[in-house]
């Protein structure tokens, strides 16, 4: 591993998800322009100094044309990324259909579409095929480009096929897949009539992780009871073959954020919305607009709170971030109209000619503005109904440590277990649950906050995003080699 004059080469990583960091924005037949997005998983790998990352994956836009694939394969080349090409079609069933209102709701504990029975199994077994078909064409891609020593990291549950098809191609390969999601308990898994080709299909890589370690016990467990195999404290076996099954808790890059609000731009947006919002408290929730996020339960239990609580009703608003997420499933649509009616009668029972009760965007918001979101809020609201880890949490701490903020914190969140001794956790379904939450959050004791937020801030400081991926990777080559070692054995 070290180049002739000594100085360490180093190792290849291909980073495989749907998304790739990049969004792209054609600008003309041949000429595109290209915007980071700043999700988890990108901060995470872009901090990552230790390895050579490529990323693999969808830009995100039908390219039906060779010339703007030549152009858009150039542009993206720049930012090592490699494109790969989806129709139209293929987008429908395998993301919108087989991804997103299949896999997303049932691995959130929210079940399968409940749709006509005959009606769903057909257009099931199409998004299925397309599904296999698209993890195919990724597969197809990460081969071209792949060099004997590489370490490819498959992501999430859009490409749990992906590391079969590798392996097919060259079972050399070292194949890592993690899942961002909540992986549920196998009584969940089971009802999916793909349950058995999935698992095998993951089963595939040498190592397979999880934010936490539950959900990695339930993959574990349906691996034992569906398919049979055996379970141990290290993984799955299978006919003398190990999977190494972990948890690998993501974090923030947090330094990112702390800086940032050193920025003289953060810092002037700062003071204006503490102006704007003088004598209230600020109350935030930042989501993607996802019914996993619980949005319609968070509103109510704050209108539970205002109802119950009169002499609050002028003293605090709450900024609910609600970015436009998936906008073609009809699910999707549906809560975007729902949320919108919740909201206005609120603002409409509770509002006045000069101010109302929430504050509702449905966009998202420059790193900057969200900087300066975070610093000036007193309460942060993160009810989602299931969610893998939930980094708005993090970044929210990350900015706090002038303010000292409270974090209410779903306990269904992954980060409610390492971020649980610092908030107030909740049971989000609980709409009484929460409203009181907001009261105990709205009159904690400067000293208890400040305690509170030592430990979470502690504790988002030390387990970074790029420490995360270091230790992903880093298992991963032991865990190949160690298997080499038992076959030699
Ligand atoms: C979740 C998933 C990611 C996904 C993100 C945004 O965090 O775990 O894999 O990229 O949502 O969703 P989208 O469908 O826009 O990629």
């Amino acid at each position: 591993w070290e180049r002739p004059d000594g100085r360490p080469i180093r190792q290849r990583l291909l980073v495989v998800a749907n998304r790739l960091p990049v969004s792209a924005v054609r600008r003309g037949e041949d000429c595109w322009s290209l915007e980071i997005s700043a999700g988890g998983l990108v901060s995470a790998l872009l901090g990552v100094k230790e390895f050579e990352a490529r990323w693999i994956g969808w830009a995100g836009v039908n390219v039906p044309d060779e010339v703007g694939q030549r152009a858009l394969t150039r542009a993206l080349a720049e930012k090592r990324c490699i494109p790969v090409f989806l129709d139209e079609e293929i987008v429908h069933q395998y993301y919108n259909g087989y991804c997103n209102n299949i896999l997303w709701p049932l691995f959130h504990y929210l079940g399968l579409p409940q749709e006509d029975r005959l009606a769903t199994t057909r257009s099931f077994q199409s998004q299925f095929t397309a599904y296999q078909k698209a993890n195919q064409m990724f597969a197809d891609v990460v081969n071209k480009h792949y060099e004997e020593g590489d370490v490819v990291w498959c992501h999430d549950y859009h490409l749990m096929f992906l590391p079969k098809c590798l392996k097919d191609y060259n079972s050399k390969m070292k194949v890592g897949w993690f899942l961002h999601t909540p992986f549920p308990s196998s009584e969940i898994h089971r009802t999916l009539p793909s349950r058995s080709e999935l698992l095998r299909a993951v089963l595939a890589a040498d190592l397979v992780g999880f934010h936490t370690y539950d959900y990695a016990r339930h993959f574990v467990s349906a691996c034992t009871r569906i398919l049979g195999l055996e379970g141990t404290p290290e993984g799955v076996e299978d006919q003398g073959r190990l999977t190494r099954v972990a948890a690998f808790p993501i974090g923030i890059d947090s330094e990112r954020f702390i800086r940032a609000l050193e920025v003289p731009k953060v810092q002037e947006h700062i003071k204006e919305l503490k102006e704007r919002f003088s004598g209230r408290k600020v109350m935030l929730g930042v989501d993607r607009l996802d019914m996993i996020k619980g949005i319609p339960q968070k509103i109510l239990a704050f209108e539970k709170f205002l109802e119950e609580n009169p002499y609050w009703r002028d003293k605090v608003v709450l900024l609910q971030i609600a970015v436009p997420t998936r906008t073609d499933v009809p699910e999707y649509q549906k809560l975007t109209s729902q949320v919108h009616e919740i909201v206005g009668r609120i603002n409409g029972r509770f509002g006045t000619l000069t101010a109302v009760p929430i504050h509702h965007l449905d966009r998202s918001l420059d790193f900057h503005a969200l900087c300066a979101l975070y610093a000036v809020t007193d309460v942060a609201l993160v009810t989602s109904l299931r969610d893998g880890m939930n980094l708005v949490s993090y970044e929210f701490v990350a900015c706090q440590d002038s303010k000292r903020g409270v974090l209410i914190l779903s306990e269904f969140a992954g980060a409610a277990q390492s971020l649980g001794a610092g908030a107030i956790l909740v049971n989000p379904w609980n709409i009484t649950e929460v409203a009181s939450a907001i009261g105990q959050a709205l009159n904690m004791p400067a000293e208890e906050r400040e305690k509170r937020h030592r430990h979470n801030f502690e504790h988002v400081t030390t387990h970074t995003a790029q420490q995360w991926a270091e230790f992903f990777v880093s298992e991963l080559n032991d865990t190949v080699i160690e298997a080499q070692q038992r076959i030699r054995k």
